[in-house]
C-alpha cells in the first residue's frame, strides 16, 4: 500500500458561520460571493480534495484571499475544518484528540513563515532551537541540531549573532534552518520567499531544491507567484474563492490550462524557464534505437531556456541523458524547432541566428 503523505478529503472552511447556512450553501455548490451576501460567512475552502505524496514538492497557489493559508493550517489543525478529512501519513489528523495533535505539531510537521518570526534578543542558534525546547528537546540535543540546521542553510558561522545582524535573506534561511531543525517528515512554508528582493528570492529557491535532494520532505509551499511555483514545484494546485481549480505538473497547469482563469494566472510564465528536454523528447523504442553519435547531449531536466544555444546551433538531434547518465529519449530537430517556436522570444531569437 502506498499511502499518500498528506490526504486531503472534501475539506470545507466557512468562517462566521454559527448555523452552518453557508456550509449548507457551499455544500449545495454556492460560491463564495453569494454565500457572504446570502449570510455573511466567508468561504475559506470548499470541496478541496489533494493527494500529495511522500518526497513531494507540492505548490498551492492563486490570488490574496483564495484559501492558501487556510488550507495549510486546516493541515495541523491551526485551522478547524467545517467539514471533511485531513490524514498524514495514514493518521487522521480530523480525528486526533489534543494530546495526538501536540505530538503531531511537535514530531510530523514543521512550518516556516513569510515573516521569520524571529526572537530578537535571542541568538540565531536559539531561534533555530525554539521549537525543540518547546518540544522538550535537552540543550545539548537541541544545540547540535539547531547547529546541524544552520550548517544545512549555509549559516554554520552565524549561530551567535543575533538577529538585526542578518539581512532580510538570511533572516529567511534562519527561519527555513527553524522548520528543518524539527526533522520533521513534513514542512509546510507559507510564503516563505515572498518577502525577498527577486534575485535573493530565487537563490533561495534554488537552495531549497538543493536542500531538498538531501533532506527529501513532504513540502507544501504557498506562493501567489506562478513563476516561483513553476521553478519549485513537483506538482501545482491552483485555487480561486475557495476552490482547488486545476492541479498538475507545471508542464500541465501551462500548457493545458483547465479554464480562462488558469489561462490568464499562466501566460505570463516564460515557457522556456520551464519545459524541459525530458519533457518534449521522443523516448520511442524506435528513437532510442537510432545510433547516438554525434549529437549534442543534454540532460532530461535542462529546460528549454538553456537548450536555445544549443538548438541554435543544431544541425543534428539532441540526445537527452537522465541524471546517472543513461540515455532516456532523443529531440529531433523539427520538435527541438516547435518547442522554441512555443515561446515568442525565443522565436524572435532563432529565426534572428
Ligand atoms: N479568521 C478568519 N475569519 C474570517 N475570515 C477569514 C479568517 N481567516 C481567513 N478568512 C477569509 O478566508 C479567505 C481565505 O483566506 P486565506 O488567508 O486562506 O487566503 P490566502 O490565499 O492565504 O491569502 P493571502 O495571499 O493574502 O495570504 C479570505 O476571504 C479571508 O478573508
Ligand atoms: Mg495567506
Amino acid at each position: 500500500m502506498t499511502e499518500s503523505a498528506v490526504s486531503i478529503r472534501g475539506l470545507y472552511k466557512i468562517f462566521n458561520d454559527p448555523d452552518e447556512l453557508g456550509l449548507e450553501m457551499a455544500l449545495a455548490g454556492a460560491e463564495k460571493d453569494a454565500i457572504q451576501e446570502e449570510t455573511g460567512a466567508v468561504m475559506g475552502l470548499s470541496k478541496v480534495d489533494l493527494e500529495i505524496a511522500r518526497g513531494e514538492v507540492f505548490v498551492v497557489m492563486g490570488l490574496s484571499g483564495c484559501g492558501k493559508s487556510t488550507l495549510v493550517r486546516c493541515i495541523n489543525r491551526l485551522i478547524e475544518p467545517s467539514l471533511g478529512e485531513v490524514w498524514v501519513e495514514g493518521d487522521e489528523v480530523t480525528a486526533m484528540d489534543d494530546r495526538a495533535l501536540r505530538d503531531l505539531r511537535r514530531n510530523r510537521i514543521a512550518m516556516v513563515f513569510q515573516h521569520f518570526g524571529l526572537m530578537p534578543h535571542r541568538t540565531v542558534m536559539d531561534n533555530v532551537a525554539m521549537p525543540l525546547e518547546i518540544g522538550g528537546v535537552a540543550r545539548r540535543e537541541r544545540r547540535s541540531r539547531a547547529a546541524a540546521a544552520l550548517e544545512l542553510v549555509g549559516l554554520g558561522d552565524w549561530g551567535q549573532s543575533m538577529p538585526r545582524q542578518l539581512s532580510g535573506g538570511m533572516k529567511q534561511r534562519v527561519g527555513l534552518a527553524r522548520g528543518l531543525a524539527l526533522d520533521t517528515p513534513l514542512l509546510l512554508m507559507d510564503e516563505p520567499f515572498s518577502a525577498l528582493d527577486p534575485v535573493i528570492r530565487r537563490d533561495l529557491q534554488d537552495e531549497l531544491l538543493t536542500l531538498q535532494d538531501t533532506v527529501q520532505k513532504t513540502i507544501i509551499f504557498i506562493t501567489h507567484d506562478l513563476n516561483e511555483a513553476v521553478r519549485v514545484g513537483d506538482r501545482i494546485a491552483i485555487m480561486r474563492d475557495g476552490l482547488v481549480v486545476q492541479q498538475g505538473t507545471p508542464t500541465e497547469v501551462v500548457l493545458e490550462p483547465a479554464n480562462a482563469f488558469v489561462r490568464e494566472f499562466t501566460q505570463d510564465v516564460r515557457l522556456h524557464a520551464m519545459v524541459t528536454a525530458g519533457s518534449i523528447m521522443d523516448s520511442s523504442e524506435a528513437a532510442l534505437a537510432q545510433p547516438t553519435e554525434d549529437r549534442y547531449v543534454v540532460r532530461e531536466s535542462t529546460v528549454l531556456d538553456d537548450l536555445v544555444p544549443a538548438g541554435l546551433a543544431a544541425t543534428k538531434p539532441l540526445q537527452v541523458v537522465s541524471d546517472s547518465g543513461e540515455l532516456v529519449g532523443v529531440i529531433p530537430l523539427q520538435l527541438l524547432a516547435r518547442a522554441m517556436a512555443s515561446d515568442e522570444a525565443a522565436t524572435a531569437v532563432a529565426t534572428e541566428g
